[in-house]
């Protein structure tokens, strides 16, 4: 196979596409021994457009995802400095995600795939989130337990092996991302609020409100609607009574609880796992307070903490690809049938 280079038989590189949200992606990895770098990494980024409804219009993300695709991947390509031809795998998330924009990576990734006679890899959105910490100089190797906090999901997996997962404990309602942006809506910050609230928590303080920590029950599920509420409630009371609210401290006691609740959970589920490393990832691992406080968690714990690097949180295509890596390894392919999957 032409994507094989037989130097040293063991080295390709895997061209790995994302589109199952608001970012078009393509990234080349190069995945050699066991381990995997980043080529190049490519992201068109919709934000702008969705900013102005508040959130992200599933119709209008799909639209976007085609204009922009075909130019996504060739541009990754010509960044890496290689030729369709020299790669091995094509990488596509296949699932979870908005299913008008995940048809459009996997009918590309197919095309693309079975144009030109090169394998198909379909890859979980949420394994390629933790697959961006393995583009790191010192990378986690499985087995280890995961703590996966996006827009879409806050969940605990135990991760057997770079392709088998467990789920410990999930979110029974909204994810911590939807409650950050929620919160720092009625705040007056604009979509996606996640990044601005970790900026504006620095400046609060911690104590000043008493949320709710997002816990469900007694197992490792989490609950964030009722902290939700409680800071949205709190910022409403306030302006019925004409009372100012100081947007800072909300930010941070809303924080606060988040990384509480998190990082008790993590704590729970090093120890019922016995496991000795803690990866964190998803758009929410960028937050500096819940980076700091899993670090802390896992050093009361005796475990390692990773996280990826700040460039590869969000939605990318190199995460796709390295995981793609991992599960080319493993023996994953799909055919002509590959479909998206919402869920
Ligand atoms: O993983 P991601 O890019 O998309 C999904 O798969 O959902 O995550 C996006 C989420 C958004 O809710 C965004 O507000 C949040 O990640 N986010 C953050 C930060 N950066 C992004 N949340 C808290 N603190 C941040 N620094
Ligand atoms: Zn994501």
């Amino acid at each position: 196979m032409i994507g094989f280079l037989s130097a040293k038989g063991k080295k390709m590189y895997i061209l790995g596409i994302e589109s199952s949200c608001d970012e078009t992606a393509a990234s080349v990895v190069e995945g050699a021994d066991g381990k995997v770098n980043v080529r190049s990494n490519i992201v068109a980024s919709q934000i702008s457009m969705h900013r102005e409804w508040g959130g992200v219009v599933p119709e209008l993300a799909g639209r976007a995802h085609i204009e922009c695709i075909s130019r996504v991947v060739k541009e990754a390509l010509d960044a890496a400095g290689v030729a369709l031809s020299d790669i091995g795998a094509i990488a596509v998330t296949s699932n979870p995600g908005l299913i008008g924009a995940l048809l459009i990576g996997v009918n590309f990734a197919k095309s693309l795939a079975f144009a030109n006679n090169i394998p198909l890899v379909p890859v979980d959105h949420i394994k390629g989130h933790v697959a961006a910490n393995y583009l790191t100089e010192a990378p986690p190797k499985p087995p280890f337990v995961s703590a996966v906090v996006s827009g879409g999901h806050t969940t605990l997996y135990m991760c057997e092996s770079y392709t088998s997962y467990t789920e410990l404990g999930s979110t029974l309602d909204d994810a911590a991302g939807e409650a950050f942006d929620k919160v720092g809506r009625v705040i007056g910050l604009k979509y996606p609020a996640g990044a601005e609230m970790d900026v504006l928590a620095k400046e609060g303080d911690k104590t000043a409100y008493k949320f709710p920590l997002p816990l469900a029950g007694k197992e490792l599920d989490f609950s964030f609607s009722g902290l939700k509420t409680a800071a949205l409630n709190c910022v409403h009371n306030a302006s019925q009574k004409g009372e100012e609210i100081n947007r800072a401290d909300i930010a941070a006691s809303f924080t606060h609880a988040v990384v509480s609740g998190i990082c008790k959970r993590a704590g729970e589920a090093i120890e019922r796992s016995g496991s000795k490393q803690l990866v964190f990832a998803g758009g929410v691992s960028a937050n500096s307070h819940l980076r700091a406080g899993l670090k802390e968690t896992c050093r009361e714990h005796g475990a390692e903490f990773f996280c990826p690097p700040l460039s590869l949180c969000g939605d990318n295509g190199a995460m796709i690809a390295a995981q793609g890596y991992y599960e080319y390894l493993a023996g994953t392919r799909a055919g002509t049938e590959l479909n998206a999957k919402p869920s």
